[in-house]
């Protein structure tokens, strides 16, 4: 087994110092910082050279940004020698452009694979994936781990609950959380109006007097769970919501829109940094668990 060596991008340090300590290792010196024309300048600060580099760096917003300093920390790990370059992807961003709707747009999740691809990444590790499409953009191999046994031993038992998925495109997670809960499935009908707008149609499933666990892979701006909400008290839901979500973005009016809502628990991870301080009943679950275990595997 080679021991790995894990570098930090600038996303989600805490990730990557919590990824490092389950491991028993330290992270490796580097640093990143902007030139004064806002090129970034990133610098490896110590040998990798045979080593089995594994650069730590969710593709959050600026993502642009983001997504190039992980393709410059993949190239300069490998022109430094290194023998192989994990990018640890925990939120993989443009996963959700995964298909041309209209024929006129790009097919994004390719487009990242590409530039990953062309770093000269040799694997790559992520969690939840939006669609598991991504996995055929990439010619090197894709590792995808999963947040949601974690999340449903988070949630712990409920008396009375439904697992509910907040659109037609999340029933295999709903399912998936319902087998570990031991809870029936709901399906709420959504219509995206905008980007931050969504309207719930009617929900499909019995949830009047049930507590619903509402899940999805990503929480974005809040408009689908707000939509989604709304529905299931429509339908008489018991008001005992929770959420649960791996990627928590929270991003423009996200927060904002669920501190209105009566929302008991709201469970996401670690993938990307969650907002601190807010008026939300957050509960954030580490994935450096299930990383780790994967990173151990990858380096056997
Ligand atoms: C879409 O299919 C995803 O699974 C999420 O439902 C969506 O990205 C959430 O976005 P927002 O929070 O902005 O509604």
């Amino acid at each position: 087994m080679s021991v790995p060596l894990l570098v930090s991008g600038s996303a989600n340090r805490a990730l990557a110092e919590a990824l490092a300590q389950q491991l028993g290792q330290r992270l490796a010196a580097a640093s990143v910082s902007p030139f004064p024309d806002g090129e970034l300048e990133v610098r490896l600060e110590e040998d990798v050279r045979e080593r089995d580099v594994f650069v730590v760096q969710p593709t959050t917003a600026p993502v642009g940004e983001r997504l190039l300093e992980l393709a410059l920390w993949v190239d300069a790990a490998r022109r430094s020698g290194a023998r192989r370059v994990t990018a640890v992807i925990p939120y993989f961003g443009y996963a959700r452009q995964d298909r041309r709707e209209s024929g006129k747009e790009p097919l994004g999740a390719r487009v990242v694979a590409d530039l990953l691809t062309a770093a000269g990444v040799h694997r790559v590790l992520a969690v939840d994936l939006h669609s598991t499409a991504v996995e055929a953009c990439f010619r090197a191999p894709l590792t995808q781990v999963s947040a949601v046994e974690a999340l449903a031993a988070k949630l712990g038992r409920g008396e009375r609950r439904v697992v509910v998925s907040p659109d037609l495109g999340g029933v295999k997670l709903a399912e998936r959380y319902a087998q570990l809960l031991d809870a029936p499935v709901a399906v709420v009908h959504k219509h995206r109006l905008s980007a931050t707008e969504v309207a719930a149609a009617a929900v499909v499933g019995e949830v009047r007097g049930r507590s619903p666990v509402v899940v999805d892979d990503m929480l974005s701006t809040g408009g689908t769970m707000a939509a989604a909400v709304q529905a299931l008290q429509n339908a008489g839901c018991h008001p005992n919501i929770t959420l649960a979500v791996t990627h928590g973005l929270f991003v423009g009016p996200a927060v904002e829109r669920l501190s209105k809502l009566p929302l008991r628990r709201v469970l996401t991870t670690d993938t990307v940094p969650t907002p601190a301080g807010v008026a939300l009943p957050l509960e954030v679950v580490s994935v450096a668990p299930v990383l780790a275990a994967a990173v151990r595997q990858l380096s056997a």
